[in-house]
């Protein structure tokens, strides 16, 4: 059978980085109550020049590097994004142009926070279906451009980035022991979209717009729904949190990380964790931890690897992958 097999990896970040103690002059905050509730101790901030479409493209030209291909060699661009460079068209299209890419096809998916396992997804569907040979699969944001700077309940929280990932139609055997996307399991549920959203767009107030999120609210269903979609995604596969090399979730609180990960049953040092690092970066958390993980050692060839996120809508999934 078919398997959408990784074949490189790469990533980008904004050349500002924003301490917690930063903060402290603009809003009533403190790095001690940023690390105790978030882990978070720095982000990257997008300056002027930089954008979602100059850091996306920056990943995928790490990631084609890291593969040996050009762009030449890739079908299909899918980007992960809830801040696009324009209302339209998709910022996969300005990356595709910018690698001067002038053949294949390339779109943008929207699931916030939940937006690469989305795209993994999305982009093993069209391997397996044959529509695409090699995927660029790419979450890149820069919340910075949507946060009210004066609210702190959020602005300490998201950061910017992007991460990328050269996927590649390879030969299986249907076992867990193949390498590539084994199995997956997304979820939404659109009853939680005011819990949090972006309170502007093109079809309702005409503007951009800031985030707005219930932060306790979020909280409170993260591991739950967490944990769901991990466990399909085991029942799917057929294996236990024992058989997992690595866990590399969602970056948005380590309190959440560590709380799904111990209901699960996944040992602490199988976790990545660069939260404290990149902050919330949506889309991007997850690739950008991916990119750490590989770039340090820890994730090499034949491990077996699980991706999760959960984030606006609500959305929410997991992927498993053996790298
Ligand atoms: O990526 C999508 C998914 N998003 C998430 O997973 C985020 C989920 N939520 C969270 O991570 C946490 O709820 C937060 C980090 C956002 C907040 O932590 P919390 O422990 O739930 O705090 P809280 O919202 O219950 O607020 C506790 C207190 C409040 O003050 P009072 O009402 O107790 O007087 C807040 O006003 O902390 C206050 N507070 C702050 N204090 C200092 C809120 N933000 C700040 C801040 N600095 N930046």
């Amino acid at each position: 059978m078919i398997r959408s097999v990784v074949r490189g990896m790469g990533a980008a970040l904004p050349r500002r980085i924003m301490k917690n103690a930063d903060f402290e002059g603009m809003v009533e905050t403190s790095d001690e109550w940023i690390v105790q509730r978030t882990g978070i101790r720095q982000r990257h901030i997008a300056s002027d020049d930089e954008t979602t479409a100059s850091l996306g493209e920056a990943a995928a030209r790490a990631a084609l590097a890291d593969a040996g291909l050009t762009p030449a060699d890739i079908d299909l661009i899918v980007l992960a994004t809830s801040t696009p460079n324009n209302t339209f068209p998709a910022t996969a299209v300005e990356i595709q142009n910018r690698l001067g890419m002038h053949h294949g096809f390339a779109f943008d998916m929207q699931a916030v926070c939940s937006g690469f396992v989305y795209a993994v997804t999305t982009a093993d569907l069209y391997i397996r279906g044959g529509l695409a040979k090699r995927v660029l699969v790419i979450g890149a944001e820069t919340f910075s451009r949507i946060l009210d700077w004066s609210d702190r309940s959020t602005c300490v929280l998201f950061g910017d980035g992007a991460g990328a990932l050269v996927l590649e139609a390879g030969e299986g055997n249907g076992s867990v022991d193949d390498r590539g996307v084994l199995a997956m399991s997304l979820r939404s549920d659109g009853v939680h979209k005011d819990k949090l959203f972006v309170d502007g767009g093109p079809s309702t107030t005409g503007t951009v717009g800031h985030l707005r999120m219930e932060g306790r609210e979020v909280f409170k269903h993260a591991v739950g729904m967490i944990t769901d979609v991990i466990e399909a995604t085991f029942a799917q596969a057929g294996i236990t949190a024992d058989d997992l090399d690595w866990f590399v979730p969602h970056q948005a609180n380590k309190r959440i990380i560590d709380a799904s990960a111990k209901k699960l049953g996944i040992a602490e040092q199988k976790v990545v964790v660069t939260v404290d690092l990149h902050g919330n970066t949506s889309a991007a958390s997850v690739p950008l931890a991916l990119s750490v993980a590989v770039a340090d050692g820890r994730i090499k060839k034949g491990d077996l690897v699980l991706l999760e996120a959960m984030g606006g809508g609500f959305t929410w999934g997991a992927v498993l992958v053996r790298w």
